[in-house]
């Protein structure tokens, strides 16, 4: 149980705000949102800090597999349960399939690329491997066409400029984004780009200048895609946060890189926007950037992660 949670840690979250609390019982786990690490005003309905937890759970899962251990889920996310996610009980030993030892690795090795995308277009073969990961845990992928790229970029930026006029939001930021992060969450300098990136879609005003540098590029090979499902319930943005974490792994191991832009999803008009760019085909939970990885190596360092004990309790009878 101890390696499915400290996999779990190394899961993607909105501003590595963590927000995952498991807890600890013989061959039970239980997972919760912790209220602590929430973002009242980013993210009034913890929408994000939902799909977050969802990726800790899909990553707690491919550790157990990884592990030659069966689990049984159950899913229990629905407004006002008091935060509880899923269930997650290991009920046997299954044989051990490559696919999940390979996973289990690249958990180590994802990161958020915030660098332009230079190089040339993905091939499309790698999309279809991504767009059927994130199928297989119950979300799905739209690749928008360049015409809709734009309409995203506008969007994108009016839900910028709309989030830094808010006193509340920028107050949120400073405590989530900046500095040396001694307490090991939120978003060090290093992994916050130097100035404005040159790209279509851009990713999110984090407040201030730090220390990732960027290099004179354009996002032009960049696909732009929303992750999105059939509705928009707590159990669906669980399911968009599974479906995050297989699709980015799947990408990390086809060298494509991955940034999820959340900013239009936590402006409400700017969400519905989104909405419309998928037709009637669902609703969006977070957009993602995809582009080839730079070979160049890393894109920044990795962000601190909270020590394991610091988010699982462990009880016993
Ligand atoms: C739901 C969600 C929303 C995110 N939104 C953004 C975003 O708008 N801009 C951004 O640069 N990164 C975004 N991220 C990436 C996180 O900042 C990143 O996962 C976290 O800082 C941990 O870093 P790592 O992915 O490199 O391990 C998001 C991640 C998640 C899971």
């Amino acid at each position: 149980m101890d390696d499915a949670v400290s996999a779990a840690g190394h899961a993607p979250s909105v501003l590595n705000t963590q927000p995952w609390h498991w807890r600890s019982h013989d061959d039970t786990l239980d997972l919760s949102v912790d209220p602590a690490r929430l973002l009242a005003v980013t993210d009034p309905d913890s929408r994000l800090a939902v799909v977050s937890c969802g990726a800790a759970l899909h990553h707690a899962l491919i550790s157990l597999a990884a592990g030659g251990w069966q689990a049984t889920v159950t899913r229990s996310a629905t407004a006002g349960h008091a935060g509880h996610l899923a269930t997650v009980r290991v009920d046997g030993r299954i044989p051990i399939e490559p696919e999940s030892v390979a996973h289990l690795r690249t958990i180590g090795l994802r990161y958020t690329d915030r660098r332009p995308i230079q190089g040339d277009h993905i091939d499309a073969d790698k999309l279809r491997s991504i767009a059927a990961a994130a199928e297989s845990q119950g979300a799905s992928l739209h690749l928008l066409r360049p015409h809709q790229a734009f309409e995203l970029a506008a969007a994108t930026d009016f839900a910028v400029r709309t989030e830094s006029g808010q006193a509340g939001w920028q107050a949120e930021l400073q405590q989530w984004a900046g500095g040396a992060r001694p307490r090991k969450t939120g978003l060090p300098d290093t992994a916050i780009p130097q100035g404005t990136t040159p790209t279509t879609v851009i990713s999110r005003d984090f407040g201030h200048r730090s220390d990732m540098v960027i290099a004179e590029a354009h996002d032009r090979t960049a696909i732009f895609a929303i992750l999105y499902g059939p509705e928009d319930r707590p159990l669906n943005w669980l399911r968009a946060g599974e479906a995050l974490s297989a699709a980015w792994l799947t990408a990390t191991e086809l060298d494509v890189s991955v940034l999820p832009l959340s900013v239009t999803i936590e402006v409400p008009d700017t969400r519905e926007t989104v909405r419309q760019l998928l037709g009637d085909a669902g609703h969006p939970f977070l957009v993602l950037r995809f582009g080839v990885l730079d070979p160049a190596g890393a894109g920044a360092p990795h962000t601190p992660r909270l020590p394991t004990d610091q988010t699982v309790e462990r009880t016993t009878d």
